[in-house]
């Protein structure tokens, strides 16, 4: 296969995440997040929108004064007074900080929010973009709505902008309204129509309003987008964006099909996962992909005799790659005797076939009046059935 592409990975957790609700987080909250990040790798940590509270002004400034290796950005309207309190609180990151402009290109965004002619916001969006060129090259400019933005429209602003000085251009799914196939072709129309294109970076950032953020950021890639944006455990506004550990396990563990890398540590993956959850307070559902406490658990009988035999019969990728020790297999009514057995070694009970078969009928039964049998269960039913006919 060629050679693979190398994807931006930029992290809007401590930006759009925290825009959860409930998910706000104070300066040494979003700190910790911050070298969290650092340690996962990523390439790009959107630390907050200074102009919004003195409190995430003074966070940006922290996160850019403190983390050294990915480049730090801070997100601002496209105005005069957001870029420089901006530029304020990222200029302590030196090169690496990032001035991430945007306004809404949509034409109801624009009638009805900004209530702004389609003329007066190209010109507001190439006069941002040119202010910000006065404090850095590190220009990223978003098209707020833009897949229900009129093609050519977008095609006139993608271009404008990237003239004006922008180096990476974003491509928000701001609703999260865009199916897979639509989205490849808005970033595909762009690739086409924007005669500067290969200027700079096409980036995506895609909300999960119809749990399709993934798979559209996906589709991106395909089109000629280099940049992700997401969020860990995916928060974000309304159904949260794009979750990172998702498109980038997706991106490693099809890399047979994919031809693209990121620079992530996924084996750092589960440890952020907790350390967000435990920050804002949000858990994690059990059956959220990659990360929730099922996504390597095994109940069904057959399913555990499989992964028992060889774990990749139920298992796409290894629990050790996102940082988890092993994986589960979970003891309730639909489990069979090979892990029934195998928990009771793992206890350090060394039973005949006999005892086996009396502490298996027991099981069964408590399994059908429980939902999950712990190890403490089994060492009773050890106890009482076992030890005790022994005695
Ligand atoms: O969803 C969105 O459009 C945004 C932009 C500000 C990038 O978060
Ligand atoms: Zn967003």
């Amino acid at each position: 296969m060629s050679e693979k592409r190398r994807i931006i990975i930029f992290d809007t957790t401590l930006r759009d995440g925290e825009q959860s609700p409930g998910a706000s987080m104070n300066i040494d909250e979003k700190l910790r997040v911050a070298h969290q990040l650092e340690k996962l790798n990523v390439d790009v940590i959107e630390a907050g929108f200074p102009i919004a509270s003195d409190g995430d002004f003074e966070a940006v400034k922290k996160i850019a004064q403190t983390i050294k290796k990915p480049q730090i950005a801070g997100l601002c309207r496209a105005n005069f007074k957001d870029i420089d309190r901006a530029w304020e609180a990222l200029e302590h990151a030196g090169e690496r900080g990032r001035i991430h402009t945007f306004i809404a290109t949509s034409d109801i965004h624009m009638e009805r929010k900004l209530q702004m002619p389609p003329e007066k916001v190209l010109e507001t969006a190439v006069r941002a973009v040119e202010h910000a060129k006065k404090y850095t090259d590190n220009i990223e400019f978003s098209c707020e709505d833009a897949v229900r933005t009129r093609l050519p429209f977008l095609a006139q602003v993608v271009e404008a902008v990237i003239d004006a000085g922008a180096t990476t251009v974003n491509i928000p799914d701001t609703v999260g309204y865009a199916i897979p196939h639509e989205f490849y072709e808005i970033i595909k129309y762009l690739r086409d129509n924007v005669r500067n294109i290969d200027r700079a970076i096409i980036s995506v950032h895609c909300h999960n309003d119809l749990g399709l953020a993934v798979a559209n950021s996906l589709a991106a890639l395909r089109a000629g987008a280099g940049q992700i944006e997401c969020t860990i455990n995916g928060i974000g506004e309304r159904a949260g964006n794009c979750s990172l550990e998702e498109v980038v396990m997706a991106l490693r563990t099809r890399h047979d099909i994919m031809p693209y890398t990121t620079d992530v540590v996924t084996e750092h993956i589960y440890a952020s996962s907790r350390l967000l959850s435990t920050v804002t307070g949000i858990s994690v559902q059990p059956n959220k992909a990659i990360v929730g406490a099922n996504a390597f658990a095994h109940e069904a009988g057959i399913h555990q005799h499989g992964v028992l035999m060889d774990k990749e019969t139920y298992e796409i990728m290894t629990p050790e790659s996102i940082g988890l020790n092993k994986n589960k297999l979970v003891l309730g009514k639909h489990s069979g005797r090979h892990a029934f057995v195998a928990r009771l070694k793992e206890l350090g009970y060394d039973l005949d076939k006999d005892d086996i078969e009396r502490a298996f009928v027991r099981f069964k039964t408590l399994a059908d009046a429980k939902k999950e049998i712990f190890d403490e269960d089994i060492d009773a039913i050890v106890a009482d059935e076992i030890i005790r006919i022994d005695e």
